[in-house]
């Protein structure tokens, strides 16, 4: 494990063909890609992120809460790594791979984007979570978002998700109060991302849970026809949180897209 004061990694293994940073989804930490790793080409270096005020990236960044300040945190892990680099993001850590592409744009060969959006939030989806930030600040506590465990594998197998639900609820519950209210508020001031995916013409992957509430097909694949260079898979039997429900699955998709790279 490696910190600078506000961001933790974890490097899995350093590999002759590159390096894969993983991003993880809110609000949990880069233990969600720990089944996928092992299945990933050898060859290739995978490092996961614990995002700011997540995992052990505890301590709240003292600027206003944006996905942009993470993504600037990131930016010299990136340039600091030898060869090519390749940033996969599921949901929330898309969005940060998104503000990646506006600063870093140039030094990644391939971005994977899961479960996520090129939209901002709505006022009445940005409202909510702002809502919910100052509940969970107010109760010093992440009892608001515990409900996220069940409510985001595939609802038509939730009766053989117990595992995965109760590992994600574990995840949840030993996050920091703050860093998920920090979080929610960056998340709520993001902005489109249209505009750069639209830009970005090197490799991408998109991939998507079958039951997916949250990022639905059609926003999928609207993001997936944005990227002039991308690939959409759906991945079966998986709702939101498909590196978590799916790992092999989601493993050989990423398998396929980085050793055609
Ligand atoms: C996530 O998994 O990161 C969340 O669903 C992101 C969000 O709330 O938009």
């Amino acid at each position: 494990m490696m910190a600078n004061e506000a961001l933790v990694t974890h490097t899995y293994r350093s590999g002759t063909a590159g390096t894969l940073v993983l991003l993880h989804g809110f609000p949990v930490d880069s233990r969600m890609w720990d089944a996928v790793v092992p299945h990933l080409p050898q060859q290739w270096g995978v490092m996961a992120v614990d995002l700011p005020g997540l995992g052990h990236s505890r301590g709240v960044l003292p600027q206003p809460p944006s996905l942009a300040s993470s993504a600037q945190l990131i930016v010299p892990l990136i340039d600091a790594l030898p060869g090519r680099v390749v940033v996969a993001g599921l949901s929330m850590g898309g969005y940060v791979t998104m503000e990646l592409l506006r600063r870093a744009g140039d030094r990644l060969a391939g971005v994977v984007f899961l479960d996520t959006k090129a939209e901002a939030d709505t006022p009445a989806a940005a409202a909510k979570r702002l809502e919910v930030a100052d509940q969970v600040e107010r109760e010093a506590s992440v009892s608001a978002v515990l409900g996220m465990a069940a409510a985001t594998v595939a609802q038509p197998l939730r009766a053989d998700r117990d595992r995965e639900v109760a590992l994600l609820a574990q995840w949840i519950s030993e996050q920091d109060p703050a860093g998920v209210a920090w979080s929610q508020r960056a998340m709520a001031s993001r902005d489109d991302s249209f505009d750069v995916v639209r830009g970005w013409d090197r490799p991408a992957l998109v991939l998507r849970g079958e039951h997916d509430a949250q990022s639905d097909d059609q926003v999928m694949r609207a993001l997936a026809q944005a990227l002039p260079n991308a690939r959409f898979v759906e991945i079966p039997a998986a709702g939101h949180m498909t590196a978590v429900e799916q790992p092999g699955a989601v493993a050989r998709e990423v398998t396929r897209f980085l050793v055609g790279l």
